[in-house]
């Protein structure tokens, strides 16, 4: 099938240079990088749906805040540890206006983006206990959150959720957290790869588990309220952004700014931590801190080694998008709602050309349309069809990556994909399915 849209010889050399063992196994990066040589050489240009990075302009009211703090000269000086002043409390608002969430100033942190958010978290929480070291994470993933732990030499495991959803997922969780292995739990809803969301039901099941096993849940709300079948966008009225801090009173919550404000350069993020936890006094946290207080070892112990804080000016720009949010003066979520049009628009053409959507149900709904979706097609699996889209021009990532169990699938982002090139992309999963059907 040498008559394809990027020049067939072409594309098979680049991936010959590339060295990677297998296409479905490269990293985002290493993915990303193969596709910018493809397109030097040929001059097409791909529906680039590999990197999950925000596709629009970032808040304006973050960016002028923050210039008026450089103004102001703050860039000279060490902000506190554990957060600028009026942040904290404005954070502690943000989780009780959109959330509905009760939770002290105190325990409400500024991060170096969300990934400080749960380096620090898995740094911390796991070494609560001695007996106990790991993480078990509700897969499919974010593959940086199982390096993390790589890094750090601590245990993990996870299973994917896709045959346990709703009641069925009580058993299974319930296999792992009972073994005593655990100190905390993981995951990210919005789900990324599948945006999959989970039910109250299934946040529930979560929240009980977590507190009969004494384990932390680290509920990572990277697309903070961006289910757009729901408006979660009014302050202080439900529906709110649904989250597991209903149904127990261990959890740490990272709340991104890089999607949901479009702020990923500036990494800046947020960890709120339950009061309750940050109250926790576990002694076998002395072994590395010097209190055994999880709040305190958090802050002065954990965030404190890893960068002495979050960016002083990125703190004002955070402080001001929030303060608007929680005034009702910037609707955050409609500034991101393109991203669901988009994906309602991509995933037909899919499904118009033989593809299907992996994880396509919360329950028995739908799921919701948004930041990324997955896919596939008969008869491949995802690892050859990441390769046979690449002579297709269209770049997105396997599923194999991300804890997933569903090895035909393939997670598609549609943050880069402009509307101008949504004529291309048909183009192009016709000629596919031409091709292959
Ligand atoms: C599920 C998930 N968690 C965390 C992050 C990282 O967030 P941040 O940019 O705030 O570090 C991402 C970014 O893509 C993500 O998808």
């Amino acid at each position: 099938m040498k008559n394809t849209p990027i020049d067939y010889d072409i594309v098979s050399q680049k991936i010959k240079e590339s060295k990677l063992k297998s296409i479905g196994n490269a990293t985002i990066r290493e993915i990303k990088k193969l596709v910018d040589q493809i397109e030097q050489d040929t001059g097409k240009k791909f529906v680039r749906m590999e990197m999950g990075i925000p596709g629009l302009p970032p808040t304006a009211i973050g960016v002028q805040a923050q210039k008026d703090a450089l103004d102001r000269g703050v860039a000279a000086i060490y902000p506190d540890i554990y957060g600028i002043a009026e942040l904290k409390p404005e954070i502690a608002k943000f989780v009780k206006n959109f959330l509905n969430v009760d939770v002290s100033p105190e325990g409400c942190l500024p991060t170096v983006g969300s990934m400080q958010g749960s380096y620090a978290a898995f740094l911390t929480l796991n070494r609560m206990y001695k007996d106990r070291e790991g993480t078990l994470f509700i897969d499919p993933g974010f593959p940086v959150h199982k390096q993390q732990l790589k890094v750090m030499g601590q245990e993990w495991e996870s299973f994917d959720v896709y045959d346990y959803r709703g009641d069925k997922l009580r058993d299974k969780l319930e296999s792992y957290l009972s073994t005593g292995r655990f100190c905390s739990l993981l995951y990210s809803n919005p789900n990324n790869p599948s945006w999959i969301c989970f039910t109250e039901k299934e946040l529930k099941i979560i929240g009980e588990l977590a507190t009969k096993y004494n384990i932390i849940v680290i509920e990572d709300l990277a697309y903070f309220a961006m289910d757009f079948r729901k408006d979660y966008s009014i302050p202080g009225k439900p529906p709110y952004q649904p989250t597991v801090a209903h149904y127990t009173d261990n959890w740490v919550m990272l709340i991104s700014s890089s999607k949901v404000f479009s702020y990923a350069g500036e990494r800046v993020g947020t960890m709120v931590i339950s009061d309750k936890l940050f109250e926790t006094s576990a002694p076998d946290l002395l072994r590395f801190y010097s209190s055994d207080n999880v709040g305190y070892a958090m802050i002065f112990g954990s965030i404190y080694s890893l960068s002495s804080g979050t960016p002083h000016s990125a703190q004002y720009a955070l402080l001001a998008m929030l303060k608007a949010a929680n005034e009702g003066r910037f609707n955050f979520v409609e500034q991101v709602k393109e991203y669901g049009e988009k994906a309602k628009i991509m995933k037909k053409l899919f499904l118009d050309n033989g593809f299907k959507i992996v994880y396509d149900k919360d329950e028995d709904d739908p799921i919701a349309d948004g930041f990324y979706f997955t896919f596939a097609y008969p008869g491949f699996s995802g690892a050859e069809l990441l390769e046979k889209l690449l002579y297709y021009g269209i770049s997105a990532i396997s599923l194999d990556i991300t804890g997933s169990e569903r090895h035909e699938g393939i997670r598609a982002c549609v943050s880069l994909v402009q509307r101008s090139q949504f004529k291309d992309l048909e183009e192009r999963l016709k000629q596919f399915h031409q091709d292959h059907k």
